[in-house]
């Protein structure tokens, strides 16, 4: 049985402050959850975060790191510091880093094996446009996003590894994939672990669906069999919608 995950990603959004506010609001009222859960901060919250959050069953995560460990890499974020703030799960290749900022399956799967490697869980976003979509190409661009970004890395170490599905043109605008859709995506992408690794490594991993999940779609989305959990972007930014997601199946 694969445990719901359920992950915030706050995005570019709250200062420290702010982030501390929300962490504390969270940790007290997701203190009896049974679920996985998560919260990634940016960069400049994290260790007010790490404080807020230790201790509780809240995993803290972050929602991109450099390519390598440390060096002349002016504006990026190093695995180590990563994890001396405490830091045990990161995002990796989400669509706003691959279509805004370039990043390309050979730099994510560089990410992912030193996340690994370093112990960090990560969180492999995979997806397709609305033009690969409709050109029928859904299936493929994810089983590509998967193979290129798992390159090289051994079954032993999918226990570290969720798969993130999220259609980018469900990303931040309130359009989200019928849950027939999105389990049709997530089904296909099992098969492809499958296909990569074994069908004992499919059966574990756990797939999250993120795109404008809210308290309305919540449930019937978590209710697909291949359907494990959730990335929320928007609606993981206050208590009052973050919670009945955390929350769906209570
Ligand atoms: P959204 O973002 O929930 O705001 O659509 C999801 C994500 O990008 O992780």
């Amino acid at each position: 049985m694969r445990k719901p995950f359920i992950a915030g990603n706050w995005k570019m959004n709250k200062t420290p402050s702010e982030a501390k506010v929300l962490a504390a609001d969270l940790v007290n009222q997701l203190k009896d959850s049974t679920n996985k859960l998560l919260v990634a901060p940016s960069f400049t919250c994290l260790a007010t975060v790490a404080e807020v959050v230790k201790g509780s069953n809240i995993m803290l995560g972050a929602q991109n790191m450099a390519t390598v460990e440390q060096g002349a890499h002016t504006g990026e974020t190093s695995v180590l510091m990563l994890k001396d703030l405490g830091v045990e799960a990161v995002i990796l290749g989400h669509s706003e880093r691959r279509h805004i900022y370039g990043e390309t399956d050979a730099m994510i799967n560089q990410k992912v094996k030193l996340a690994i490697a370093h112990g960090l869980e990560v969180l492999l976003c995979v997806g397709e446009t609305i033009d690969e979509r409709e050109a029928g190409k859904a299936v493929d661009v994810v089983n590509t996003q998967l193979e290129e970004g798992l390159k090289d890395v051994a079954e032993a170490d999918l226990k570290f590894v969720t798969i993130a599905y999220e259609p980018v043109w469900a990303i931040g605008t309130g359009k989200t994939a019928t849950p027939q859709d999105a389990q049709d995506i997530h089904l296909a992408a099992r098969s492809k672990v499958a296909d990569l690794y074994s069908k004992d490594a499919a059966d574990k991993i756990c797939i999250q669906y993120g795109g404008s999940v809210n308290a309305s779609n919540v449930k019937e989305l978590m209710g697909q069999p291949d359907i494990d959990g959730g990335l929320i972007g928007g609606a993981s930014l206050t208590p009052d919608a973050f919670l009945p997601i955390a929350n769906f199946n209570k």
